[in-house]
């Protein structure tokens, strides 16, 4: 059958990526694909940066000004100014810096306001700093798929932390509705912009959100394990250390003094030596970023989410199949996820046929649409793979059964 798609704006992106032949690549919402730009970006860094230039790179490449440099390039992404947001260390690691510089602005409050169900790191985090707070210092959790956040605050509630686009359901809060909830109670808001950005346009400064961290390894393609960006409000920065008080951190990191004074705003949320391999790795893929139009890429994002769900309806209904993303447009994001006995292997059987997704425990098969690079065509393709795989019964054959360290 021939299908008419809708007129795909980014057609032209594909081919800035690598992308292996007889590949249909719906994990980008985990590890994005390999632009082709960053293999010679990282050779030049390697042999000229790091083997010529030796440490005079530090200046002369601009290696110290990366992490506000790659910042920068973020910055459109989320809707703040460039000099607000920089990039290093790992999400998990700047979502303490994060909690740690908010739980200090509301020092009478003993709260931290979590998912149950988000992220583990993300809870890990915020259990991780109630106990090193103590004194009585507890995390509450809201219930999963709790969208409306205002029966769970009230004034003894320092922070919510919150991820915008669910890791495993995709289903998305009102940013700008909860963040205000937030305020009017007291408290302060930090964003895990982790399955966001990239997907779709968000809009943090016009938000008022406090804090935001996010992966750059994602919808970025900064490749694995690539920096972490973090963004402060000025305003709240400058009233506030966060605790990773490293000396990059510092307002003169070359000065050696005894005692801290923290940077101006986001620069105090450098911590250390920034990672420079990966950093310009992330640097050089971001360069595709340049001209994208957020709401064309939301639109066409929505597109392929709207075309999965419906072809997975059409051709996959009595296997038993539960599409766990919600159907309305403002409470999605940019993946598919699907509840199924037989989740694992049925993930393990489409990877062996060139599909690619991932799987959640306990059944949930994901599946990520990049809308930079996933075509329409891939859509269809996928659906008729798994159909196939459901209706042969291949997922059941041995080799699919043996669960990896990774999923
Ligand atoms: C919501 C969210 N936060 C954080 C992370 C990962 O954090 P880190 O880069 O520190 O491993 C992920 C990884 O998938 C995630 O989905």
């Amino acid at each position: 059958m021939n299908r008419i798609f809708p007129t795909d704006p980014f057609s032209a992106y594909r081919q800035f990526f690598h992308l292996p032949s007889n590949t249909i690549y719906l994990d980008g919402n985990s590890l994005g694909l390999l632009p082709k730009a960053v293999a010679d970006r990282l050779q030049y860094v390697i042999k000229e940066e790091w083997g010529v230039g030796l440490i005079s790179s530090w200046n002369q490449a601009g290696w110290m000004e990366l992490p506000q440099r790659v910042g920068a390039q973020i910055a459109r992404l989320v809707g703040v100014e460039p000099a607000d947001i920089v990039v290093g260390d790992s999400t998990s690691v700047n979502l303490f810096k994060c909690l740690g510089a908010a739980v200090q602005l509301r020092p009478q409050r003993r709260v931290i306001l979590a998912e149950t169900d988000n992220f583990s790191t993300d809870t890990y985090m915020a259990e991780g700093m109630a106990k090193l707070l103590g004194n009585g210092y507890q995390v509450r959790y809201l219930p999963p798929n709790t969208f409306d956040v205002r029966p769970y605050l009230d004034e003894t509630v320092a922070v919510a932390l919150l991820t915008h686009v669910h890791y495993k359901t995709a289903a998305k809060f009102d940013m700008k509705q909860v963040t205000q909830d937030v305020h009017d109670c007291g408290a302060l808001m930090i964003w895990d912009l982790s399955h966001s950005t990239g997907a779709m346009p968000v809009q943090l400064a016009a938000c008022q959100a406090d804090f935001a961290v996010g992966c750059t390894y994602k919808y970025l393609n900064g490749g694995p394990g690539s920096p972490a960006f973090v963004y402060a409000s000025p305003t709240i920065a400058e009233q506030t250390w966060q605790p990773l008080s490293g000396w990059l951190g510092h307002q003169a990191p070359f000065a050696f003094e005894t005692h801290y004074r923290p940077n101006t705003a986001i620069l105090r949320f450098i911590a250390g030596t920034p990672h420079i391999l990966s950093l310009s790795a992330l640097h050089e893929s971001l360069k595709i970023w340049e001209q994208v139009d957020l709401d064309a890429l939301r639109e066409k994002s929505l597109a392929l989410t709207d075309l999965f769900i419906q072809l997975l309806e059409q051709t996959c209904d009595g296997y038993g199949l539960e599409i766990v993303t919600p159907r309305s447009h403002e409470q999605r994001g940019s993946h598919v996820s699907v509840a199924f006995e037989h989740a694992y292997p049925v993930v393990q059987a489409l990877i062996a046929r060139g599909v690619i997704g991932d799987f959640r425990a306990p059944n949930i098969m994901r599946f990520g649409f990049a809308p930079l690079y996933v075509s329409f065509q891939d859509v269809v393709e996928a659906v008729a793979h798994l159909q196939d795989v459901l209706a042969s019964h291949e997922y059941l054959a041995p080799q699919f059964q043996t669960r990896k360290s990774v999923t």
